[in-house]
């Protein structure tokens, strides 16, 4: 048999400088295997004469349990060492100052609608809502743009299968209101619009906000009133107003309403292309064809209406040069609105 002793020192040894747990699994399986050093003595002790082979066993065993105890206490020692390294490099140091909070805001549209309500309900008006997807009668049809009407063409309407189309402008919330309640009352109606347009300055999907006034003897001149009033509210500072014929086959007559520009003060610039106007809504009185449609007494009443797209009052109130910032949440974007 080979020097026991001798064996068991140098197994101890490599045990004692084993510097990975790898590295100690090897020495195991080494030494202490099923076809481990000391594993294979133990196989021979039975070629032993019958009076040697019990003392010869316990030596083995012995050495067996004392590289055994050697190892454990090895392994516990790496595996230590291994829990020191990895807390020092994930270090934490608890008296830095924490990240903070990300508080979340809200979208600048949704801000300025809110804002827009807000004067309105103030003077008086009621916030009023409509479906989005509607039909032909509410869209068009009562709003006197017949089937024929050249104006459809400008709505680039999306139609559904279902004979349904998605509004192309917050008037048929008009429509519905009319038909619902009974004069004299005031409204405005917020919300999504859409249309199959996009650029710059157009995306299929943008907001609108209508406005109806409807009681005795309305005049136009209440609803230049009301507008100049509003504009002024919403940009907080004085605003040079005019309001330039125009058409639209609900209201008779028709206006498009201009505010001096609110970055050049009226001088002239990019935005209000030199000319020191920008436009922002449109309005006039509401269409005896309306009422009828309605069935309100267009002898006995009148009424005024306007609209207006909120991306193109947000753009000047909150100088955004490009209509797109708004849909792509782009939180360096967006963060700027979460406050004030
Ligand atoms: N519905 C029109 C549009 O989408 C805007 C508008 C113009 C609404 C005049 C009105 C109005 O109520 O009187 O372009």
């Amino acid at each position: 048999m080979t020097d026991l002793p001798a064996l068991t020192a140098q197994a101890l040894e490599q045990i004692g400088a084993s510097d990975s747990l790898p590295r100690l699994d090897e020495l195991r399986v080494h030494w202490l295997g099923k076809k481990g050093v000391l594993t294979e003595q133990l196989k021979m002790v039975g070629g032993l004469g019958a009076a040697e082979r019990p003392a010869a066993g316990a030596r083995i065993n012995a050495a067996k349990s004392e590289l055994q105890s050697a190892i454990d206490a090895r392994r516990a020692t790496l595996e230590q060492a291994a829990v020191a390294q990895q807390l020092a490099a994930g270090r934490i140091d608890v008296s830095l100052p924490g990240r903070g909070e990300v508080t979340g805001g809200l979208h600048p549209i949704t801000r300025l609608r809110l804002r827009i309500e807000e004067l309105f309900r103030n003077a008086g008006y009621e916030v009023a809502d409509g479906p989005e997807v509607e039909d032909e009668f509410h869209n068009f049809e009562a709003l006197n743009i017949p089937a024929d009407h050249p104006a459809r063409a400008m709505h680039d309407t999306f139609y559904l299968d279902n004979g349904m189309l998605l509004r192309t402008h917050t008037s048929p919330v008009q429509v519905r209101a009319m038909r619902e309640r009974k004069p004299p009352f005031a409204l405005i109606a917020p919300g999504r619009v859409y249309r199959c347009d996009s650029d710059v300055s157009h995306s299929p999907m943008f907001h609108q906000v209508e406005g109806l006034l409807i009681d005795t003897d309305v005049s136009f001149a209440n609803l230049k009133s009301v507008l100049h009033q509003f504009m002024e509210a919403l940009f907080e500072r004085s605003l040079a107003m005019r309001l330039r014929p125009s058409y639209f086959p609900f209201t008779e007559p028709s206006a498009e309403v201009d505010i001096s520009c609110v970055l050049c003060g009226g001088k002239g610039c990019r935005v209000c292309k030199q000319t020191g106007w920008l436009e922002v809504a449109g309005c006039g009185m509401v269409h005896p064809n309306v009422f009828r449609a309605c069935g309100i007494d267009a002898t006995r009443y009148s009424g005024f209406a306007f609209g207006f797209g909120i991306e193109r009052l947000a753009m000047l109130r909150y100088g955004v040069n490009d209509l797109r910032l708004f849909y792509e949440n782009d939180l360096r974007f967006l963060a700027q609105f979460a406050r004030g």
